[in-house]
């Protein structure tokens, strides 16, 4: 009886929710007369806003609304970051119907007062003489058109999404299109000198970093606050009178005013409108077109990476913040200028792509220990074909001696080859890798005493060596370990061993059968001494001597992750937090080895047993014996099968290896680590044998809410299920599709999502899996080492 009663109640409910929210919705019009106040509170129909399926918190409270028979349009009202209790008053265009029962993924084409957000209980006022007025809740007055006394009687929004406010003829006194903020609307005309600016970034929206001109003679995409500097040009034929630019259905239209006579001066074409289109000078300095889909606004078109805008850079390597300021980019991965820890650091050691800082700061007052620094094998963005220099045909030292002595010069640009062009610049932004570039890079650093001499040797950065691991005598080791008494675990090469050495507990790898001869294995262990990061299991130590081979590693208090994922009998499983931070360290340091090494390095065993963890439940990968070095571009040929059954990816039985294996290992790691089991489990029934058929089998029969209940995770459903389908995209069959880890490691830090749809990636594992069962099959369902050639 009680659940009748819940349940007739929730229908009440249901019915009083809907019939309030549609009941207003539906009196929306498009426009409205002078003497009209809108206050934004709650008693205004508003509607949580979703964008790409997931609900960003953000609030829509349209005030005027253009209805269409079709399932897009436009509305203006206020507009809540998701971030903060705060609002913009914008145009955005939204998904409804033609009844307006709902509104959903609102973009915002333009906004009032990005620089200064309002809160709830601000109002607008469309006043009586004719002026829109934006007023705080403290009534303090934060943007107006200044359009009272010039006959206005009434505001409308268009069908092209334009703010219009106009006469009793009709004519437009005021217009949102003549005050562009970062977006241009299909049909919205863009005059010379006007701009469009970038957000801040997609939580920010104070203007940003990036800017698109019309200037007479091209469309120029500058970065910058000051000296802002050219990334991007599309050319236009230099004319008398002014020019504008028309964003059509299918093109980018140029013309030219002469006299009356509109002149077309250049088309540049574009994809073709389905229903309601935009572009967006994004944050990232991309154009992007966006349009419908059926689930949400996605980019379609990326403008300026067409070839007709100049210079055209290889992607991704292609924009000015790729590495953020000081940064590196090659090949879209990030570093600093070496020496990493001496003149410049990463902002975020975790966060590469943020950009590199200067360890002392510049200081004008002591402009005499300024030292400009050549960043070798970079080229920059800026282009002499499109830029002026700063100065024109001085020398090289001429050129860094005027930045000397400016205050404001933070860098150098000389083009040799362009007639000596000398640029000065007040901001250096992403330098990219380019060896034999005809352009010099300088930096300017700020030196201390000591600090000078390193210096003053030719000028040039100088790259420090990683320090080797120590090495130590077998006895040394042997006394460390108490003889090799406290055994640790058996490796896939060897036993490993607690040990002290000084102060310090270690874990000392005694390595079985090497053949190895002294150079290879000193070859080796250099390479990987040389690898440093924080979750890389760091090798301190090691030990060649006769036929001994030892490893001295930092100690990981506790243990392999195998030991608490799979061990059901202890009551200390994992919470979900700490689950989820093993995903993002694990995530990184593989990030680091293949794409933040000086080589690509594939680690082919990546598993659990490989994943350790420290006092703090930090992880950090291991047993970099597999490790095997992988040319850039090229896949190496492998002869023998390695790695563990349970995680080969498929294309082990074709041989073409490259870190992609890491990649679908990983994806493996996470779905045993969230449900708590092997994937290949024998003592389960036969039908879940595999735990990747199982998870594809239960998407597709709708269970998969059911499995996550029943591994107790139901609390963190919606993170659980992105870390699924994030999975899902490391194990799809074709390892071109699977994510690089640096993409895996923005999913995992939100700063990017997961573009696919779960049924679509976990429908792209099949053949994996069938493979890999096959292949796993024809195996011993122990772990064992495949060693053998297949
Ligand atoms: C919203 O503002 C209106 C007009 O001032 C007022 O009548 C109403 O009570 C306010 N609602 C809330 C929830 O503050
Ligand atoms: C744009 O043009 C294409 C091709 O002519 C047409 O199919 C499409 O409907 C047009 N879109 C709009 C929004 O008018
Ligand atoms: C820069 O490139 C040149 C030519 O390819 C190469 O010889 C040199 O080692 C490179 N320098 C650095 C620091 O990588
Ligand atoms: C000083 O440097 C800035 C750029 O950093 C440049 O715009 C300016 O023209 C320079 N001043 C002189 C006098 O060269």
């Amino acid at each position: 009886m009680p659940y009748l009663l819940i349940l007739f109640m929730l229908i009440l409910l249901l019915i009083l929710l809907l019939s309030c929210a549609c009941g207003q919705f539906s009196n929306l019009k498009p426009n409205a007369e002078p003497s009209t106040v809108w206050i934004n509170n709650s008693t205004y129909a508003y509607s949580t806003n979703s964008n790409a399926g997931r609900d960003d918190r953000s609030i829509i409270r349209p005030i005027l609304l253009y209805n269409t028979t079709d399932d897009v349009a436009f509305a203006c009202g206020f507009f809540s970051n998701p971030s903060f209790d705060a609002f913009l008053l914008a145009v955005f265009a939204l998904y409804t119907d033609p009844n307006i029962t709902y509104m959903s993924y609102a973009q915002v084409v333009w906004s009032a007062n990005r620089d200064r957000l309002v809160q709830s209980n601000s109002l607008l006022d469309f006043h009586a003489d004719g002026d829109l007025i934006l007023r705080d809740a403290d009534g303090s007055t934060v943007w107006s058109t200044n359009t009272s006394g010039r006959g206005v009687v009434g505001v409308n929004i268009t069908q092209s999404g334009n703010l219009v406010l106009f006469d009793k003829r009709n004519t437009i006194v005021w217009q949102s299109f003549e005050h562009p903020t970062d977006t241009w609307v299909l049909g919205q005309t863009l005059k010379e000198r006007q701009s469009l600016i970038s957000n801040t970034s997609t939580v920010n929206w104070t203007r940003g970093l990036y800017r698109l001109t019309l200037l007479s003679d091209g469309v120029y995409a500058y970065v910058g606050f000051t000296d802002p500097q050219v990334y991007h040009k599309l050319y236009l034929d230099k004319v008398n009178g002014s020019i504008y630019a028309m964003y059509t259905n299918g093109t980018l239209d140029f013309f030219a005013i002469n006299s009356t006579d509109h002149v077309r001066l250049r088309t540049v074409n574009l994809p073709f409108a389905s229903s309601i289109q935009f572009m967006r000078l994004e944050s990232d300095g991309h154009l992007r077109i966006y349009e419908r889909t059926a689930v949400g606004w996605k980019s379609i078109y990326d403008v300026m990476s067409d070839k007709r805008w100049y210079p055209s850079r290889p992607s991704p390597c292609n924009n000015p913040t790729v590495c953020g300021e000081y940064g590196i980019c090659d090949y879209g991965m990030c570093s600093c200028p070496l020496p990493a820890d001496g003149y410049l650091k990463p902002l975020n050691d975790r966060k590469l792509y943020q950009g590199c800082s200067l360890v002392t700061p510049l200081s004008c007052q002591s402009i005499q220990n300024h030292r400009l620094v050549v960043v070798p094998n970079v080229s920059y963005f800026i282009d002499p074909d499109n830029t002026e220099p700063t100065i024109k045909g001085i020398d090289e030292n001429n050129c860094t001696q005027a930045c000397l002595e400016n205050c404001s010069c933070k860098a150098v640009l000389f083009a040799k080859y362009y007639d000596n062009y000398c640029y000065l610049l007040s901001q250096i932004f992403t330098m990219a890798v380019n060896e034999g570039d005809s352009s010099t890079v300088y930096i300017k650093v700020q030196v201390n005493k000591e600090a000078q001499m390193k210096v003053s040797v030719g000028g040039l950065l100088a790259i420090i060596a990683g320090g080797l691991p120590t090495r130590f005598s077998f006895e040394e080791l042997k006394q460390a370990t108490e003889q090799f008494t406290k055994k640790l675990g058996q490796g896939g090469f060897g036993s490993v061993y607690e040990g002290q050495i000084g102060d310090q507990r270690v874990a000392v790898k005694l390595l079985d059968g090497v053949g190895q001869g002294k150079k290879e294995f000193l070859a080796e262990v250099e390479t990987i001494g040389s690898i440093h990061h924080i979750n890389l299991v760091r090798l301190i130590g090691f030990c060649v001597e006769k036929s001994n081979r030892l490893l001295v590693y930092e100690y990981m208090s506790n243990g392999s992750l195998d030991k608490w994922i799979f061990n059901k009998s202890q009551d200390n499983s994992l919470d979900w937090p700490t689950r989820r931070r093993i995903f993002a360290d694990t995530a990184r340091g593989l990030c680091y080895l293949h794409e933040d090494c000086r080589y690509r390095i594939a680690h082919l065993d990546i598993k659990p047993h490989n994943i350790l963890l420290n006092d703090k439940f930090e992880a950090k990968i291991s047993d970099f014996g597999l490790a095997k070095l992988i040319d850039r571009d090229q896949s190496q040929v492998m002869t023998r099968l390695r790695g563990t059954p349970g995680y080969l990816a498929p294309e082990w039985l074709t041989s073409i290896i490259t870190e992609k294996v890491d990649i679908y290992s990983f994806g493996v790691v996470v779905l045993e680590t969230i449900f708590g089991r092997r994937n290949l489990d024998y003592s389960q029934p036969e039908e879940n044998f595999h735990l990747l058929q199982l998870i594809q089998d239960k998407i597709k029969s709708g269970g998969l809410t059911e499995m996550i209940n029943q591994s107790h995770l139901e609390l963190n459903f919606e993170d659980v299920i992105l870390m699924i389908h994030l999975a899902g995209c490391c194990i799809q069959s074709e390892s071109n599709r699977r994510p690089s880890m640096s993409t895996v490691v923005k999913i995992l830090e939100g700063a990017a999502t997961v573009e696919t749809d779960l049924q679509e990636v976990f429908d792209a594992v099949p053949i994996a899996i069938r493979e890999a069962v096959h292949l796993d099959a024809s195996t011993p369902p122990s772990a064992t080492q495949v060693s053998g050639p297949r």
